[in-house]
């Protein structure tokens, strides 16, 4: 029964290019047979609170004495980080707000990366490694190798941080560049690379999505 957690981050319920591509994801998951199912996760439309404290940044045994942590909060994080632990893969999108990642997705990151939970800290604990995932960016402008932006983009070098590195996942970002390329008159010698660069992306989910549930099957 291959499991997939697809999560939504982009505040456009109308024209997303990550919410195109997660769906397109997840309909080819579900494509595969009655058995791939999918969980849904929409951190715009029903968005998660902050993290009310600090102290749920750590594993229960590893809070400060005397900081009690509000029992809700406990329970949500326990609900977030069991649903992504059952998952068999993982496939979120995450445009570029502002040089980096929208409000809702960090939310998100806050409760589930969890020193002496989901990340080793006193003791070797990697429940997410290796767990297929597939982070899908979407922005307005370009940020690859050799861009004049290159070095501004703070939306995949922290994902791949916290996703890779911290948790142990194993990440695979796609990318669909230049979205805004028919919105901003400026851009408009950008509309058909960035035509291609969807369809470039679709295939690429398409791709993924077989290519994963083959590999759990
Ligand atoms: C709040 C906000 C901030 C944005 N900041 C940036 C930015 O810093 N750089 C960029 O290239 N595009 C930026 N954009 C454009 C989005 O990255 C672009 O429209 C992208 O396609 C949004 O993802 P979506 O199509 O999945 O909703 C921003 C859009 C919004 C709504």
């Amino acid at each position: 029964m291959p499991q997939l957690l697809h999560l939504d981050s982009s505040a456009d319920l109308h024209s997303s290019t990550s919410r195109e591509l997660t769906a397109d994801f997840a309909a080819e998951w579900s494509s595969l047979g009655a058995s791939y199912s999918v969980i849904r996760r929409d951190l715009h439309t029903d968005p998660l609170p902050h993290i009310p404290t600090d102290e749920l940044h750590w594993a229960p045994r590893l809070r400060t004495t005397g900081r009690p942590v509000p029992t809700a909060a406990d329970r949500l994080q326990s609900e977030l980080i069991e649903e992504v632990v059952r998952a068999d893969a993982v496939v979120v999108g995450a445009p570029m707000y502002n040089w980096s990642i929208p409000s809702t997705l960090k939310a998100w990151i806050d409760y589930i990366h969890v020193p002496g939970i989901t990340t080793s800290f006193d003791s070797e604990t990697m429940p997410l490694a290796g767990k297929p995932m597939v982070v899908v960016t979407s922005r307005g402008n370009q940020y690859g190798p050799g861009t004049p932006d290159e070095l501004i983009d703070h939306q995949i070098p922290p994902l791949r941080q916290v996703f890779g590195t911290a948790l142990g996942m194993d990440v695979t970002f796609v990318r669909a560049e230049l979205t805004l390329a028919e919105r901003v008159p400026a851009m408009a010698a950008w509309i058909e690379t960035s035509h291609s660069n969807a369809e470039t992306a679709r295939s690429e989910v398409v791709a993924l999505a077989r290519h994963i549930a083959m590999q759990l099957s």
